[in-house]
């Protein structure tokens, strides 16, 4: 929870310091992102304002299929596309610890969406499980794609939807109190992207945000959560992102 799929990123306030934990999970992060203005959520178990009401069923749909219990669909940046390959098991984790934070009061306002969202992501989920993790490159892929970073390390076709011919090739802005950071090309690229790293390079730029040439990765690479990674899994993730194709880029 607090790992690959990086809720915090988006439902917890940071501050200079990092994440305000007192206030986990309780929302007001503000994606002012032309066409649409979206306010993560509250999702603290706080009866009114967040979702102490909802069943743990309900809660699984929201996250894993982007649906509310009123049948309203959840916009972006909710990496919803990313989490409906989330398998039974690390579903159910995430509604247990949801459950388990403490519930915050606190209103957060109503996105704003000024272009039209589909009905759902997709058909309805009934049950999905994990590769296992001796076939590495299959649980490495199932670990990206959770984590989602190839929602941010993929560059945007002109619709706004991401171009998955160039998948990991970077490129998208982030701007923030932080300045504008510039997701990178973490395909096997050897000019532009990982090709020449070694495994441990990686490693240490998702687990400490620490980039190659010693530089600190800035915001929102989610290298506070991916922190809690464990070494097998981030092997796994490293197989993964080896075997993808190699995309030239600028960055
Ligand atoms: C990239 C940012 C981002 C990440 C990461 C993210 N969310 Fe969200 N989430 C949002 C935004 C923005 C909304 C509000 C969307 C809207 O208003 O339609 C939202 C809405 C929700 C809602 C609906 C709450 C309500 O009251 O309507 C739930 C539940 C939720 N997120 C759970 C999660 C969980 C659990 C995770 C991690 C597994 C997660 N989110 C990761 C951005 C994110
Ligand atoms: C919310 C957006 C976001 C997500 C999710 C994300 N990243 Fe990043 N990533 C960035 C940004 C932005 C940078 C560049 C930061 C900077 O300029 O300092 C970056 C930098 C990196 C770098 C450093 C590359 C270099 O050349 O220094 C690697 C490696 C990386 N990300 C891998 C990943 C992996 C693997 C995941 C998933 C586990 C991931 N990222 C998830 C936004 C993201």
């Amino acid at each position: 929870m607090n790992g690959p799929v990086a809720c915090g990123n988006c439902h917890t306030l940071a501050g200079p310091d990092g994440p305000d934990y007192s206030r986990e999970l309780a929302g007001g992060l503000v994606f002012d992102a032309e066409p649409f203005k979206a306010y993560a959520a509250n999702i603290t178990p706080d009866n009114e304002t967040g979702i102490g009401a909802w069943s743990d069923a309900e809660l699984g749909k929201a996250i894993r299929e982007g649906l509310r219990p009123d049948g309203t669909l959840i916009g972006p940046p909710m990496p919803v596309p990313f989490y409906r390959a989330l398998s039974d098991e690390d579903l159910a984790a995430i509604v247990a610890y949801i459950r388990s934070v403490k519930p915050v009061t606190n209103e957060i306002p109503v996105s704003t969406y000024n272009i039209p969202l589909p009905p759902a992501y997709g058909p309805p989920i009934d049950s999905l499980s994990a590769p296992s993790p001796s076939d590495q490159l299959a649980y490495g892929e199932y670990l990206v794609t959770i984590s989602h970073c190839m929602e941010c390390h993929t560059p945007l076709k002109e619709d706004g939807h991401p171009d998955f011919d160039r998948l990991g090739a970077g490129g998208n802005e982030f701007p923030g109190p932080w300045g504008v950071s510039v997701s990178r090309n973490i395909t096997p690229d050897t000019e532009t992207g990982l090709g020449e790293w070694s495994d441990e390079e990686i490693k240490t730029a998702i687990a400490k945000g620490i980039s190659r040439d010693g530089s600190h990765l800035l915001p929102p690479m989610g290298f506070g959560y991916y922190a809690n990674i464990t070494e097998p899994d981030l092997d796994a993730m490293v197989a993964y992102l080896r075997s993808i194709p190699a995309q030239k880029s600028e960055h």
